[in-house]
């Protein structure tokens, strides 16, 4: 398994109420596999990601990378796994403002240490992936919303991680240019046994997972 959680569960306090965003989920998910995990706004999906993604920490229940238990490594391997491992795509991006589409995508090759010219290959070919050739030098103001879905795409591709978590990827996308992406996610996952764990509302994404996780109030229905 490339992730597993243990009764993983994520309450939120506000002020006096107490939400439960992710409920006591345990989920397997095999290497290689395309899961979708698809229910309706503020059923938890982007929490889930944000956990199994190593971007936040569970009120209790374990996540397990690669079988390890992600509770006890220290912030630097955390960090480590995050940059090497795990593609995010952002539901809202998270796209740097001050630096160019072909930046971004960039800098997670940069943190890395990878050679310039290298990150700058790499960069060019990720962005051409997405249908983005020809947007390298716009900042994320002179992008379209779905050009700035594409470089967090692109952005996601640059380290070629093991597992992609995809929060809605088609969310702001015309329904070729989604289609394009589902492809380029289910080739990722047929030819280089990506993981691909994607949140969504397409019933398109959802048609070629293998594996369909419904949630809703936090709790995971299979
Ligand atoms: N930082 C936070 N503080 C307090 N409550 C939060 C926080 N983040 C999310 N929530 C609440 O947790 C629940 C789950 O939110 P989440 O963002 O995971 O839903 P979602 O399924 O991704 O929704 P959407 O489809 O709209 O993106 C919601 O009720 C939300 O209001
Ligand atoms: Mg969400």
């Amino acid at each position: 398994m490339i992730v597993e959680t243990r009764d993983l569960t994520r309450c939120y306090q506000l002020g006096s109420s107490r939400i439960t965003a992710v409920n006591e989920a345990n989920l397997q998910i095999a290497e290689g596999s395309i899961v979708s995990i698809v229910g309706p706004s503020g059923s938890g999906k982007t929490t889930l990601l944000n956990l199994i993604g190593l971007n936040d920490e569970p009120t209790s229940g374990e996540v397990y990378f690669k079988e390890r238990k992600t509770s006890t490594i220290s912030d630097k391997e955390r960090r480590e796994i995050r940059l090497r491992d795990i593609g995010f795509i952002f539901q809202t991006f998270n796209l740097l403002p001050t630096l160019t589409a072909l930046e971004n995508v960039e800098l997670p090759m940069a943190l890395l240490g990878t050679p310039q010219r290298t990150q700058r290959i790499q960069a060019i070919e990720c962005l051409g992936s997405v249908g983005l050739a020809e947007r390298l030098e716009h900042k994320p103001r002179e992008l379209s919303n779905g050009e700035m879905q594409r470089v967090a795409i692109a952005r996601a591709l640059a380290n070629n991680p093991t597992l992609i978590l995809a929060d809605e990827p088609t969310g702001e996308l015309d329904s070729e240019t989604g289609r394009e992406i589902i492809e380029l996610l289910l080739r990722l996952s047929t030819e280089k046994a990506t993981t691909v764990i994607v949140a969504t509302h397409d019933e398109r994404v959802a048609e070629v997972s293998k594996a369909k996780l419904a949630i809703r109030d936090g709790e995971i229905k299979t």
